[in-house]
């Protein structure tokens, strides 16, 4: 059975109730239940983790035992070198998310330390990021394990 883990840093806890005009009213609950029927339905068993500080993040990453990684780092994407080496020291397949576009928000956040090494980066579709997110996930592990 393939396993992947949710990882959501920093504030994000606080969806719903956070700058609703940037990430609209869905609370982290909403998009996990989301998240969760796209596992069950293609029999993947999935585990959640928020957390609000780097090296909790860090020791997440590296005692995971899972295929595959979906993660919004939240604000430490642009700041975590501890973070990027943590995902980089697992040979896992990895997907980068954000609620919203951070390419087209403030200058400090269009650079993402973790972004060259995860699998890929989806930006910008408010809770879909992470429904396509996992979809693509999903599917990259069925991929690996092919070859
Ligand atoms: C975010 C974008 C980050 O720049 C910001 O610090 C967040 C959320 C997003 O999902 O759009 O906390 O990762």
């Amino acid at each position: 059975m393939k396993k992947v883990l949710v990882i959501n840093g920093p504030n994000l806890d606080l969806l719903g109730k956070r700058e609703t005009d940037i990430y609209g009213d869905i609370t982290i609950d909403d998009i996990n239940k989301d998240l969760r029927e796209i596992a069950s339905s293609s029999g993947a068993k999935i585990e959640f983790f928020q957390s609000n500080h780097e090296g909790d993040i860090v020791d997440r990453i590296g005692s995971a035992d899972v295929d595959g990684i979906l993660i919004n780092p939240a604000a430490y994407t642009h700041t975590s070198v501890a973070i990027r080496d943590a995902l980089s020291a697992r040979e896992l397949v990895t997907v980068e998310v954000h609620l919203s576009n951070i390419y087209a928000r403030e200058e400090f956040r269009h650079k993402s330390l973790v972004a060259p090494v995860v699998t890929g980066q989806i930006s910008g579709f408010g809770k879909n990021s992470y429904t396509y997110g996992l979809k693509a996930l999903l599917e990259l592990i069925d991929e690996k394990g092919k070859n």
